[in-house]
């Protein structure tokens, strides 16, 4: 039995001393069914050698436009860099260092990687990697900016680690296998949520006792913003309420920052008019304290009570509200997970609820994994086991589309 087809993909090596990475990021493509076209440039030869790549992609790499080759290559070869492509899926780079990511900014084709990037229509995948100091200069922040807002790029920012030059800061490349499974995500991307706009909320709210301190809860975010990530990468518009959190934003997601569960409310409330799918996995706070003291509160001896009022419920007020959007809320629970579940999904009017219980170690608040049961406003529950957030997600949207299509279904 003969598997799918590979992919054709191109792996663009520039010269840094995080090339070396590039030979475990090639084995990774390969092992994930993609046919590698390696181009190095000059500077990349430095570092590493073709030979390996060449080895580890049984491929050919391509280094230059010109050198080497006489008169009749030359001729061959002459539109070679628009045969390559016309015929990969997806341009790769990495490290993309400063000077290939100003030459990609300004349309400069020098070499054979450059003129590649201006031939190249498919997806194109930047893994900036160089010293922090490069990387915070202004020239460096106005390329990546005018990369980030071409259509079909995608920048894979650099870690934060020691780096080769002795600092530490940002700058590192990332791991191969994060950037391979990144590119998976890319090139196996569904486009089911086209045209759909979906607001998201997600982390803590944090609700002020006096100026320096303030109510909160453990959510790190990690729920919310994988939704995130897995809708835009489906090709929602995602509208991404946040409570005060310390992961980066999913590319492509429009950011509302929130800290109180009054702002998140009003944030959320101004733009449910926008949204065909509302899925709420914020963490709010219940009460906040009404009268702030302008003031610090003084240490005494004597006992303080704190005097809560409730806060707005935006789940129940959506749900109160919504016309034809799907609403999902989310339960977090430490027993009886799918009654609480049934409950609030009645109570708030939502056509899903997604349950978890958060008192077990591994799941629910902070950690990467989750397990959820799925309970709907018709038919069965679903229970997904532990596994990823990120992977969750998508089983999640796929569970919405499907109340999507049940509702088409149905006529209404
Ligand atoms: O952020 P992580 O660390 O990844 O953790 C994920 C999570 C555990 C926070 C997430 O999976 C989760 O369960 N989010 C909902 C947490 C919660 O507040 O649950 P609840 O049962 O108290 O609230 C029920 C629903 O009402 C939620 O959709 C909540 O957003 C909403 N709500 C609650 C109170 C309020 N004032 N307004 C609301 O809209």
């Amino acid at each position: 039995m003969t598997g799918p087809e590979p992919i054709p993909v191109v792996l663009g090596v520039g010269g840094g001393i995080a090339a070396y990475k590039a030979a475990e990021l090639a084995r990774a493509l390969v092992k994930d069914n993609c046919r590698v076209q390696t181009v190095m440039t000059a500077a990349a030869r430095e570092f590493i050698t073709p030979l390996t790549l060449a080895a580890l992609t049984s491929n050919k790499v391509i280094t230059d436009l010109f050198s080497d080759r006489g008169a009749d290559e030359i001729l061959a070869s002459a539109v070679e860099h628009i045969q390559v492509a016309r015929t990969h899926r997806m341009l790769i780079v990495a490290p993309a260092t400063a000077d290939l990511l100003a030459k990609f900014a300004h349309g400069l084709a020098g070499d054979f990687l450059s003129t590649l990037y201006l031939a190249f229509e498919g997806e194109v995948v930047l893994c900036p990697a160089m010293n922090s100091a490069m990387w915070a200069h202004p020239a460096t922040i106005e390329n990546l900016a005018k990369l980030a807002a071409r259509p079909r790029h995608h920048i894979i920012p650099p870690d934060s680690g020691d780096l080769a030059c002795g600092t530490t800061g940002p700058g590192r490349l990332p791991e191969p296998a994060a950037i391979a499974a990144k590119v998976h995500r890319i090139l196996h991307q569904r486009h089911d949520l086209d045209g759909e706009t979906i607001l998201i909320t997600a982390g803590p709210t944090r609700e002020p006792l006096d100026p320096v301190r303030f109510i909160s809860n453990r959510s790190s975010g990690k729920m919310g913003y994988a939704i995130a990530e897995a809708a835009a990468e489906r090709g929602a518009r995602v509208i991404l309420v946040s409570g005060p959190v310390h992961i980066p934003v999913p590319e492509g997601v429009e950011l509302v920052e929130t800290e109180t569960a009054a702002r998140m409310h009003d944030a959320v409330m101004e733009r449910v008019g926008q949204a065909s799918i509302i899925i709420k996995a914020a963490a709010v706070a219940d009460y906040y304290v009404a009268a702030v003291p302008n003031q610090k509160v003084k240490k005494t001896a004597m006992r303080l009570s704190l005097e809560l009022d409730p806060t707005p419920d935006i789940l129940a007020e959506i749900g109160r509200v919504k016309t034809d959007q799907i609403l999902i809320g989310f339960a977090a629970e430490t027993q009886n997970m799918v009654d609480e579940a049934r409950r609030k999904l009645k109570t708030k009017n939502c056509d899903m609820v997604v349950a978890n219980l958060v008192n077990q170690d591994g799941t629910g608040f902070e950690s990467d994994d989750n397990e959820v049961a799925l309970v709907p406003a018709e038919g069965d529950v679903v229970r997904l086991d532990r596994a990823p957030k990120r992977l969750l997600a998508d089983q999640i949207l796929d569970r919405v589309l499907g109340l999507r299509l049940q509702r088409h279904a149905r006529g209404r």
